[in-house]
């Protein structure tokens, strides 16, 4: 508010109306005191800030409309004002209050100016209530205040958001250079076991080659001993030939099984895929369940479905070694007086047999090993086996790109079924 520098010379009578409308008409309360602080004039905006008619304010000290508190501080202001008159603010920075008629108190903003008439002095306060700007400007405080701490507490997110990428790229940059070395020590460790599995399978292979030729010498010089035996029978050396016969027959199976392992890691073994009818089929299996006769316990029978209609692609060979050392499983791993079912189905473009026993059966955990080389299950420890047969049965499937699956349950029973894809 802009303030007049000089007082207001009111000695022109003529304009005395038109400054009472002003003075009444004034949207800013105007209240107008004498030397002792009294109020003399209290125009209509004043009456609404203050709640007093000007006749009940008149004559009143003007500190009655300042709080309580201030009396004493405003009466000295008014003192020293009234001696030395000048068009001011009133407050100097500081927050200024007014009180109402019911006690109530406002902030204010209020101008001073003043005029003499015949020697007197009078003083004019302009009064501005300025509760309105007040709350607006706390709000505004308060919503400065706001974003300020919104701002920090952004800032303190990004800091914090900053570091834990860095910590995150740091740990990423160790994980992959950890994951790096140990896929280097991995490739190392694979390296040597592939030597290791190569020099193995190299010594196992001439190994077994090798014994080939004692192992027919002795079965040959057993067999004769046997028939030098004939004319001078003695049922003592009779046995111990039937059991070197026996012994040597076990060894050369195992050796056969080493022979083609090492045969089929070297990449030596092909599959023979060949047409192969259905009564084919018939012969292939019932030649095979007579060669096994031998091998049957008291009471067990082999029975054998074929299901097959039509020409079948497989190799012979393959999947008769494959049946014999399933249905060899089955008869060694079930009881006398049990029945082995075999089934041959073609189903959908695949050749399935199927190799069902009642025997003592593969616990779930064993079931995981079963093709691994040399596995044995808990349960088989006290029958004689290697654990390479079904290892060789899956080498032999891979050949001809088939697959193999077991259901089995402990006591209960196995079924074995090898499917063999056919060409389209
Ligand atoms: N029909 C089955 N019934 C119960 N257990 C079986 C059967 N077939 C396989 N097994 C279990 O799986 C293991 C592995 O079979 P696999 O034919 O590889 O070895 P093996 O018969 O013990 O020895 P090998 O065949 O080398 O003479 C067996 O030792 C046995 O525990
Ligand atoms: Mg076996």
């Amino acid at each position: 508010m802009s303030i007049n520098k000089t007082p207001v010379p009111l000695n022109n009578i003529e304009n005395i109306n038109q400054f009472e409308a002003l003075f009444n008409f004034a949207t800013i309360g105007i209240i107008v005191t004498n030397k002792e602080g009294k109020i003399v004039n209290f125009n209509k905006y004043a009456e609404i800030q203050f709640g007093y008619s000007k006749e009940e304010i008149t004559g009143q000290v003007v500190d009655v409309l300042l709080p309580t508190s201030t009396h004493e501080r405003h009466i000295k202001y008014r003192e020293q004002y009234y001696h030395h008159p000048e068009p001011r603010i009133m407050g100097h920075g500081r927050d200024l209050f007014a009180q109402s008629k019911d006690g109530t108190t406002f902030p204010v903003e209020v101008s001073l100016s003043h005029y003499i008439i015949k020697n007197e002095t009078f003083v004019i306060a302009f009064v501005i209530d300025i509760t309105v700007r007040k709350t607006h400007e706390a709000r505004a405080m308060e919503q400065k205040n706001e974003l300020e701490s919104v701002t920090a507490e952004i800032k303190s997110m990004n800091l914090e958001l900053e570091q834990k990428v860095e910590d995150r790229t740091k740990m990423l940059r160790e994980a992959l250079s950890e994951l790096e070395r140990s896929k280097e020590e991995l490739n190392l460790a694979y390296e040597n076991e592939k030597e290791l599995n190569e020099l193995k399978s190299g010594f196992v292979t001439v190994a077994s080659h090798e014994f080939r030729t004692p192992l027919t010498t002795i079965l040959s010089s057993a067999y004769l001993l046997d028939k030098y035996n004939q004319s001078n029978a003695d049922p003592r050396v009779e046995k111990h030939i039937d059991r070197i016969k026996i012994a040597v027959d076990g060894m050369k199976n195992i050796l056969e099984d080493f022979l083609s392992l090492g045969k089929m890691e070297e990449g030596l073994m092909q599959a023979n895929v060949e047409l192969v009818s259905p009564s084919e089929i018939d012969t292939i299996f019932n030649d095979l369940i007579q060669d096994l006769d031998g091998l049957l316990k008291k009471g067990q029978k082999i029975n054998f479905t074929n299901s097959v209609d039509s020409n079948v692609w497989l190799d012979r060979n393959l999947v008769k070694n494959i049946l014999i050392n399933l249905v060899s499983n089955a008869i060694k791993f079930t009881d006398e007086n049990q029945p082995i079912e075999i089934v041959a189905v073609f189903m959908d473009t695949i050749f399935m047999v199927c190799v069902t026993d009642k025997g003592i059966g593969i616990s779930n955990e064993d079931q995981k090993h079963l093709f691994e080389r040399f596995f044995r299950g808990k349960n088989a420890n006290h029958i004689q086996g290697t654990g390479l047969g079904l290892h060789i049965v899956g080498k032999y499937l891979e050949l001809m790109k088939g697959r193999i699956t077991v259901k089995s349950k402990l006591d209960e029973g196995t079924t074995v079924t090898v499917y063999i894809p056919q060409k389209k």
